[in-house]
């Protein structure tokens, strides 16, 4: 479905046992040139429909007394880059709505963590090397080298597997005390 569609996740009830909000998509603008209209459908996609798809799942994971609730954030749900006004506020935002999620469900058996890559290897990344070669001024052929790896300690993109594993893990039996927790996956990043 179209998780824009906010008044269409404002009904649903959602069975689940396990919820990965993954969705997202990107722009990258100075904020002076950021289209509003661009700003409202990021906010709604990637802030506002992992509220409703969270809020439609509780009540069958209390029910229970068992859910896992992952929130795909990223590194920009800790640090901002410049350029990137709403994605970064959206993950900033993802990241109080998690914590939110973990002290109203613990009680109940639910968990609520987020995951934090730095840049990993999707179509995500490649669609936005043309968009980071013409804010940033430079060839599109040094995007990665030069605007995407700058900060991290590791010289590589993350890769989706890898993301992957760690939902598994925070989805699996082993993580039943991680809470209101944000694990980065940024070959350092953070370390800075
Ligand atoms: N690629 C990265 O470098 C990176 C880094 C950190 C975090 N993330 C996060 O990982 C998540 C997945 O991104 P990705 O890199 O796999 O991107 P992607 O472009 O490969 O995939 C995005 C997914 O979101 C879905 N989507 C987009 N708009 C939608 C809508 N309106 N309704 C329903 N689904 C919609 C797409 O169908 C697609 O499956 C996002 O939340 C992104 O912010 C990505």
């Amino acid at each position: 479905m179209d998780l824009s569609d906010t008044a269409a996740l404002a009904e649903l009830s959602l069975d689940v046992d396990i919820l990965v909000n993954n969705a997202g998509i990107q722009k990258v603008a100075p904020v002076q040139d950021f289209d509003p209209a661009d700003f409202h459908r990021i906010l709604t996609l990637m802030l506002e429909a992992p509220f409703l798809l969270i809020r439609a799942a509780l009540p069958h994971m209390y029910e229970r007394g068992w859910g896992r609730i992952i929130n795909v954030s990223s590194i920009h749900g800790l640090r901002a880059s410049a350029y990137k006004s709403a994605y970064v506020t959206a993950k900033h935002g993802l990241e109080g709505l998690s914590k939110t999620v973990a002290l109203e469900g613990a009680e109940h058996g639910v968990t609520s963590n987020c995951v934090n890559p730095s840049y990993v290897h999707t179509p995500l990344v490649d669609k936005q090397i043309k968009d980071q070669a013409a804010t940033h001024r430079i060839p599109e052929d040094q995007v990665i080298e030069k605007i995407m790896l700058t900060e991290s300690a590791i010289k590589r993109l993350v890769e989706p597997e890898e993301v992957g594993e760690l939902i598994a893990f925070l989805a699996g039996p082993s993580a039943g005390m991680v809470t209101g927790a944000s694990y980065t996956m940024d070959g350092g990043w953070t370390a800075f």
